[in-house]
């Protein structure tokens, strides 16, 4: 059996697409293949992969309640493509968001719905997942702690002659704990998930979220929208600076 996955977010590195898209396959058998849709120089090349695909995941992000434009464009495409040369693959989908609640991907998996039963694909349901940007921070926080643990190694090593060092595996250990804890609702849908897409049936529509609660995800959003906000504008992007006021 062959699954396409296409990664639907614009970003070129990093996106949380990509990260929840690897997540799945480790769940699928048989062939996989990535696919990236980033606009529409990728059409042709994804269509002709799909052909003879016998399921297709998209990954991507929730854009304004809803589907991402560029996406919404080669949705068009495929549909007239997969009635033109008449096949059928299976359509699952992976969204995630920026705010906490995975529900709010519903309207998204709408569009999916709808876009499937106008194509005469299936449906195979789908993952909506609150919490993406920061799901996605936690893959770059275990390999983080993955450093540290050689760094504390090296210096054991140095310091005292041992290879093992009992404290910077249990601070390793405790840390990987959390981060998979943040990351089990995900790993769960998307497991079953998995199970449903190398069965070729339908696993519904399901939504999680990164498993913090609310207030926690709010304080930790606000520290890294200030500090993304320094970086890339300045802080508060303006909104002290003085105004040219318009004459009509
Ligand atoms: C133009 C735009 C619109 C967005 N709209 C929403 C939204 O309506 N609700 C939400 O929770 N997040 C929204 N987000 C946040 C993204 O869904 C979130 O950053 C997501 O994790 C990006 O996924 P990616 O890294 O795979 O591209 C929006 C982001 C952008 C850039």
């Amino acid at each position: 059996m062959k699954t396409v996955y296409i990664n639907c977010s614009p970003k070129k590195k990093f996106s949380a697409s990509s990260y929840f898209l690897f997540l799945q396959k480790l769940f699928v058998r048989g062939k996989k293949v990535s696919e990236t849709l980033r606009g529409p120089a990728d059409h042709g090349r994804i269509l002709e992969n799909i052909k003879d695909a016998d399921a297709v995941v998209f990954g991507l992000p929730l854009y304004v309640d809803s589907v991402p434009s560029h996406v919404l464009r080669f949705m068009k495409e495929m549909e007239c493509f997969c009635k033109e040369e008449n096949i059928h693959p299976c359509v699952y989908c992976i969204a995630n968001n920026g705010f906490i609640e995975g529900s709010q991907n519903e309207p998204l998996m709408q569009c999916f719905e709808n876009f499937c039963s106008r194509s005469g694909l299936p449906f195979g349901g789908g993952v909506g997942i609150g919490g993406g940007v920061m799901l996605n921070v936690t893959r770059i926080l275990f390999i983080v702690d993955i450093a540290l643990l050689v760094l504390n190694t090296v210096l054991s090593i140095v310091n005292t002659g041992a290879f093992f060092s009992k404290e910077a595996w249990i601070s390793f250990g405790e840390n990987a704990a959390l981060l998979l804890y943040f990351n089990l609702g995900v790993l769960y849908y998307l497991g079953r998930m998995g199970s449903h897409i190398s069965k070729g049936s339908c696993a519904g529509k399901k939504y999680t979220r990164i498993l913090i609660p609310s207030f926690v995800f709010i304080l930790f959003a606000d520290v890294f929208f200030i500090i993304a906000s320094v970086f890339e504008g300045g802080i508060f992007r303006g909104w002290l600076a003085k105004k040219e006021i318009e004459k009509v």
